[in-house]
Order: C-alpha cells, then sequence, then structure tokens
C-alpha cells in the first residue's frame, strides 16, 4: 500500500490530503503538524478550520485510510512521497523583510526529512514557495550522502477558501512539475496517478519544476491584479456616477476579459494574495528586474489604498468625526464560508476606526475568535457580539465587510429603529439591496456607486 504523508495540517494540507484519501482506497494518508491543538481538532468531531463539506469528506476518510497525528517522525519514515505544506508567511526580519517567503519551517522539514529518511522518498513542494526553491531542497536532501534517492516535485495548490470542497473535487487543473530526467518522470507520473484517481487526465498539467513553481504565484497576482483593477475603477465610478456593477458586468461580458474576479470590494484579503505579491516583487527585485518588481507592487498597494480610502469615506460622511460613535462591523473573515481572518480588510478598518476614538463592535458568524486574537492589544476597545441586530442596536453607522449570506435577509427595518439618526450604512462588498436600505431610511454607501442619501 503506498503511504502519503503530509507534513502541515492546515488549511491546505487537512482538505487536500482528505480529498486524496476519499479518492484512493489503495492509498493510507497521514497528516501531521506539530500543533498538537490542531491535530486533536482534526481528531475530534470540531475540525479546526470551517470549510462548507469538509466535515464529509473527513468523516469518510478518518480512521479508514486518512489519519492525523504529531508524530512527524514516524510519518517521515514510513512514507513513499511526503507532501509539504507548511505556512510560507512573509519574512518579518533580515533581508527582505516584508517581501521576501519566510523558509524557515520549510526549510526544517526538509532537514527532518533527510534525517529520519530509510527509504526513497517523493518530496512534494505544496506550499507556495519561490520559484527555484526546489533546487534548494535538493540541496539540502542531498547534502546526506545516505544512499536515500529523494526526487522533488512541485505541486501547488490552487483551491479558494469557502470553496474548498467543491476546487478539490474539481480542479480547473492540477499542476506537477518534475526534472525531464527519467527518474524525474517517473516521480510526475507516481502523483498523476494519485489525482487521476478522480481528476480528468486532461486536468492534469506536468511542467518543469520551476514553471509549477513560478505558475502558482502568477496565478495568484493576476487574481489579485483584477481585483485592484476594478476596485481602482470603483474609486473613478464614485468620483463619476459610472456604477461599478454595470461596468463589470459590461467589460466581463467580453469573453477575452472574461466575468470573474471582478467584484469590486473594500479590498482583498487572505493569506496569500499579498504575501504572494510581496514574494513576487522581491524575486523580481532580486533578479534586477526592477520595472516588473513595481508592476506588481502596485496591485498591492492599491489594495492598500482601497482599504483606506473606505475608512477616509466613512469619516467624511458621518461629518468628520465619528469619535465616541458605536459601529457595527458586519462581518470580519476576509470573506465568505471562512473562519479565516488573516490579511482580512476588517483588521485595518477595525484598527482605522478605533484611532479615531469610534467604538467599535464586531459580529461574524465563523471569525470572532480569530477577530479577537486579530485584535488582542486594542481588546478592551472593541466589543464582539455574535448577534448582528444586538451589535447595530445603538449604532451610528454599519459597516458591511464580509459578503455572508445570511446578512442579507437580515430585518434591516429592525435594525434601522434600533440606531440613532441619521444612521449609515456602508456596504463594503455591494451585497446588499441598497434601494431597499434607503427607502428603510437608510443613508447607504456602496463601493463605485452612488450614495443613496437623505442628508
Ligand atoms: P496553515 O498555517 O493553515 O498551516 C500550516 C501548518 O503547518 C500549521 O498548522 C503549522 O503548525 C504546520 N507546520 C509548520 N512547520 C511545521 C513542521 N516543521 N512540522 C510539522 N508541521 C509544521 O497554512 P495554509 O493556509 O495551509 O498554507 C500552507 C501553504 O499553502 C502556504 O505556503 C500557502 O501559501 C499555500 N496555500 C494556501 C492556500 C489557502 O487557501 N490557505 C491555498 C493555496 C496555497
Ligand atoms: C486565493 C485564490 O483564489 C486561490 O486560487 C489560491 O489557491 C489561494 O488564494 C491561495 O493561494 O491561498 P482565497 O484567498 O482563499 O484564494 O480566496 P479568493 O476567493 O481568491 O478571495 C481572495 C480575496 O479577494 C477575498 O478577500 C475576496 O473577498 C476578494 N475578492 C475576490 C474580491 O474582492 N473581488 C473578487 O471579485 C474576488
Amino acid at each position: 500500500m503506498t503511504k502519503i504523508l503530509c507534513i502541515g495540517a492546515g488549511y491546505v494540507g487537512g482538505p487536500t490530503m482528505a480529498m486524496i484519501a476519499k479518492n484512493n482506497l489503495d492509498v493510507e494518508v497521514t497528516v501531521v503538524d506539530i500543533n498538537q491543538k490542531r491535530i486533536d481538532a482534526w481528531n475530534s468531531d470540531d475540525l479546526p478550520i470551517y470549510e462548507p463539506g469538509l466535515d464529509e469528506v473527513v468523516n469518510e476518510a478518518r480512521g479508514r485510510n486518512l489519519f492525523f497525528s504529531t508524530d512527524v517522525e514516524k510519518g517521515i519514515a514510513d512514507a513513499d512521497i511526503i507532501f509539504v505544506s507548511v505556512n510560507t508567511p512573509t519574512k518579518t526580519f533580515g533581508q527582505g523583510a516584508g517581501y521576501a517567503a519566510d523558509l524557515q519551517y520549510w526549510e526544517k522539514c526538509a532537514r527532518q526529512i533527510l534525517a529520519v529518511s530509510t527509504s526513497d522518498k517523493i518530496v512534494v513542494e505544496k506550499s507556495t514557495l519561490p520559484v527555484r526553491t526546489a533546487d534548494a531542497m535538493e540541496r539540502i536532501l542531498e547534502s546526506g550522502k545516505t544512499g536515500v534517492r529523494f526526487d522533488v516535485l512541485s505541486n501547488p495548490e490552487f483551491l479558494a477558501e469557502g470553496t474548498a470542497i467543491v476546487d478539490l473535487e474539481n480542479p480547473d487543473r492540477v499542476l506537477i512539475g518534475g526534472h525531464p530526467t527519467p527518474e524525474g518522470q517517473k516521480a510526475v507520473q507516481a502523483l498523476v496517478e494519485v489525482y487521476a484517481a478522480w481528476v480528468k487526465r486532461e486536468n492534469i498539467i506536468t511542467t518543469n519544476l520551476w514553471s509549477s513553481e513560478l505558475s502558482k504565484l502568477t496565478a495568484n497576482a493576476f487574481l489579485a491584479q483584477r481585483v485592484s483593477s476594478i476596485n481602482s475603477i470603483s474609486a473613478l465610478c464614485e468620483a463619476t456616477e459610472a456604477d461599478v456593477g454595470e461596468v463589470a458586468y459590461a467589460i466581463g461580458k467580453d469573453s477575452r476579459i472574461g466575468s470573474k474576479f471582478l467584484k469590486a470590494s473594500v479590498g482583498f484579503g487572505g493569506s496569500c494574495f499579498k504575501k504572494d505579491i510581496l514574494n513576487l516583487v522581491y524575486l523580481c527585485k532580486t533578479y534586477g528586474l526592477d520595472e516588473v518588481a513595481e508592476y506588481w507592487h502596485q496591485v498591492v498597494k492599491m489594495n492598500d489604498y482601497q482599504e483606506r480610502r473606505f475608512v477616509a469615506r466613512i469619516l467624511k460622511e458621518m461629518f468628520n468625526t465619528i469619535a465616541g460613535k458605536r459601529i457595527a462591523l458586519f462581518g470580519f473573515a476576509f470573506k465568505a464560508d471562512t473562519g479565516d481572518t488573516r490579511e482580512s480588510p476588517a483588521i485595518l478598518i477595525a484598527r482605522e476606526l478605533l484611532a479615531e476614538n469610534a467604538e467599535v463592535v464586531i459580529t461574524d458568524p465563523q471569525a470572532l475568535e480569530y477577530a479577537k486574537t486579530d485584535l488582542a492589544d486594542v481588546i478592551d476597545r472593541v466589543t464582539f457580539e455574535p448577534d448582528p441586530y444586538k451589535a447595530a442596536e445603538g449604532a451610528h453607522a454599519v459597516a458591511l465587510l464580509t459578503e455572508w449570506k445570511e446578512y442579507q435577509t437580515l430585518d434591516y427595518q429592525k435594525i434601522f429603529d434600533s440606531m440613532p439618526q441619521p444612521s449609515f450604512l456602508f456596504d463594503g462588498r455591494n451585497h446588499l439591496d441598497h434601494q431597499a436600505l434607503h427607502d428603510i431610511g437608510f443613508n447607504v454607501y456602496s463601493i463605485g456607486k452612488a450614495a443613496l442619501k437623505h442628508i
């Protein structure tokens, strides 16, 4: 029986391995992590991440051919194929701080694999890594002279949070990069077989290692670029009474442009867009490609501008003073259907509102615990309230920051009646029925559309 190990039981490792185990009954999959709490949660009924459909997939495979453990060494020793799916955050220290990927977790894995292995392994980069990281991984693994053979592959993950299970079940493509040598291609084919258990072969793309590594960073950069592009136009819409929804629809109808990822918003969040673009910027600078670096850097700068512009608008429209005013944030997760708050625009927005001495109250159906951690240093100045009605009670303004479906069906008349007048609603996701809210009496401000005001 083939044994697969995944190091890193996070948002990628957990769901991806569960899907592999579900579809490969002849493969034993173990997911290991140094975080005992996380592994305990994976082994419980209360999984460590909120992801629609994940419980079903895990319940089907766990205990059968899917296992979660903290015994990293045993996992490595037993495995034929090792996925490395550890975190690769932006470096916060030393050279490249603020831009480069922090590779310490990944590097520790490489060394541990070398130290523990006594049989040949295929080592798969699942984490998002700078192009040519596989070269470094190979150099570490080949430094041991243990007689053990390691074949390194790149197999980046393209799932999006909130839709991870659908994305894994039916991926646009699976990408596998390997060396063109016979051994490299044999390793590629072994991994192709794992995915071919449920993914059509024409959707499994094989490339050289560097193309695979670079394709991941490029895909995220292109996706984020579309969001920044439409967000930049949203600012122009607000100045000209054009409607960004109509503009996005009109341009998206052009099949060369396409309609996806053109939803103007308060800004993109998530653990990867910003970090991966900054990593790309750093890589370009490293290779002396300053103009290319600056081109991509602008995508992140535009996002920062969009987040700050949202707060500036709140302040301006509320008579340039929000000191002492209660402002309810509807949603803290970086997008709907996830409890993840990493790089959520809500973090900066909450902090900027606090800087204006506003009284901030936060509601979210899944993300309140992470919100508390994100705002730990100012926690005594923030209220966390699971019930949106209670959060809005007495608030001068509601600012919708996450497009949770349940926010569309709230009783906004009831909310309006519980707020002092004039009351304001800032829709950072263009998620609500603005005309209906205006009819109730709200002063409504959205992204890239004319305001609907009574005052
Ligand atoms: P995560 O932080 O949720 O999970 C990483 C896990 O690795 C953590 O639980 C951590 O404890 C564990 N870990 C770190 N070092 C370890 C070690 N030496 N041994 C054992 N475990 C160790 O991260 P994530 O969101 O799953 O992302 C993982 C990688 O996948 C990143 O490179 C990310 O860029 C990429 N990625 C993420 C997503 C996403 O939607 N989150 C999508 C595609 C790609
Ligand atoms: C993104 C990519 O979509 C995945 O393909 C990739 O694997 C992943 O990053 C990763 O590498 O981590 P994710 O960040 O989970 O996935 O979620 P997205 O759906 O891409 O949304 C990212 C952010 O952009 C969210 O804050 C979302 O609200 C925002 N967004 C997205 C918009 O503001 N407008 C849009 O039209 C689309």
